[in-house]
C-alpha cells in the first residue's frame, strides 16, 4: 500500500491509474478506522479498480468548543488496518496540505437548507467544512465513486446535494451502518463512551425502532412519537438534541401520502455525541401527521 502526504503525489499516483483506463474510488474519513470503515473499503473495492482512502481531521467542520483537539489520531494503527485490506493508496495529508493559506480566510462551498436542520442546527458551520473539504478531495483525486456511511444519513444527503448542484462528476454511494452487536452505530465517537455508557447508549437504536413499530402501526402522531423517545432518552440518562422522523429523500417534514420515512437522533451521552437513524418504508402510506 502506497501513502501519499502531498497533493503532488496523490495526484501523479492517481493520474497514472487513470491513463491505464482504471474505475478510482474515494473513502474519505478522519480516521480511528472500525468495522464501518471498512465495509466502505469492501464496496469500493468490488466498484471500482482503484481505491483511495483519505485520513484527515478537518478542522473546520468542528464548531468552537467541540472536540478537534482530542479527536483520536490512530495513524499507525489505520495503516495496518488498511494495507491488511489491500488498499491500494491512502491519502494522509497535513493541514498545510489542505488549507494552504489557512483556515480562517479559506473558501467555503455550503450547501443551503440542508445544512441548517437536525445536526446542523445544533452544529453551525459543520456541513459546510464538510462539504468544502470532500470538494477539495474531489477536485484533487476525480473519483469516479465516492463512499460514505449512512450512520451520517445527513451527511450523504449534503454531499449528494453538492455533487448534483456543482455538476461533479461522481457518483456518491452510501452504505447501510454497522453496528456493535448490542445495535450501537459503529462511531470514532464511541471511544468516548465509558464501557457502562457504551452498553447504555444501544438505548438510541431501541428507540429508533419503537418509533419505526409505533410509525408503521400509525396510531400516534409524528410529534408524539418524536416527544415521547426524546422523553425516554432523557430519562435514561441522555442529553438529546432532536429525535425526528423526516422524509427519506429530502429530509424536509413528512407529508401525508409518503411511505418512505427516516427516523433521526442525535443524544449526548457522557462526553460523546451520538448520532443514529433507520429507514422506514411503510407498507400503507402516512394518513396523518
Ligand atoms: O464522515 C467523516 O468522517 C467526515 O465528515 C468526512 C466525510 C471524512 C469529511 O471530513
Amino acid at each position: 500500500m502506497d501513502t501519499a502526504y502531498s497533493l503532488d503525489s496523490l495526484r501523479t499516483t492517481v493520474h497514472a491509474w487513470r491513463r491505464d483506463g482504471a474505475r478510482v474510488a474515494l473513502v474519505p474519513t478522519m480516521g480511528n478506522l472500525h468495522d464501518g470503515h471498512l465495509s466502505l473499503l469492501e464496496r469500493a473495492g468490488a466498484l471500482a479498480n482503484r481505491t483511495v482512502v483519505s485520513i484527515f481531521v478537518n478542522p473546520i467542520q468542528f464548531g468552537k468548543g467541540e472536540d478537534y483537539a482530542r479527536y483520536p489520531s490512530t495513524l499507525d494503527a489505520d495503516r495496518e488496518k488498511l494495507a491488511a485490506a489491500g488498499l491500494d493508496l491512502l491519502f494522509a495529508p497535513n493541514l498545510d496540505a489542505l488549507y494552504p493559506g489557512g483556515i480562517e480566510e479559506d473558501t467555503r462551498v455550503t450547501v443551503p437548507g440542508l445544512s441548517n436542520i437536525l445536526c446542523g442546527q445544533y452544529r453551525p458551520g459543520h456541513f459546510s467544512g464538510v462539504a468544502t473539504v470532500v470538494t477539495k478531495l474531489f477536485i484533487n483525486i476525480q473519483p469516479d465513486i465516492a463512499l460514505f456511511g449512512e450512520k451520517d444519513y445527513q451527511q450523504v444527503m449534503v454531499i449528494k446535494r453538492m455533487a448534483h448542484d456543482l455538476l461533479m462528476p461522481v457518483e456518491i454511494v452510501g452504505m447501510p451502518i454497522v453496528r456493535e452487536p448490542n445495535g450501537l452505530a459503529m462511531s470514532s465517537r464511541n471511544e468516548y463512551l465509558t464501557a457502562e455508557e457504551r452498553l447504555r447508549a444501544s438505548q438510541i437504536f431501541a428507540n429508533l425502532n419503537a418509533a419505526a413499530a409505533k410509525l408503521e402501526r400509525q396510531d400516534q402522531s409524528l410529534i408524539a412519537i418524536e416527544t415521547a423517545a426524546m422523553a425516554v432518552l432523557a430519562a435514561a440518562g441522555f442529553r438529546p438534541e432532536y429525535f425526528s422522523v423526516r422524509r427519506a429523500e429530502d429530509l424536509t417534514a413528512p407529508r401525508v401520502g409518503d411511505t418512505s420515512l427516516q427516523i433521526l437522533a442525535a443524544a449526548w451521552l457522557g462526553g460523546a455525541r451520538l448520532i443514529d437513524n433507520v429507514r422506514v418504508e411503510l407498507t400503507r402510506p402516512l394518513a396523518t401527521l
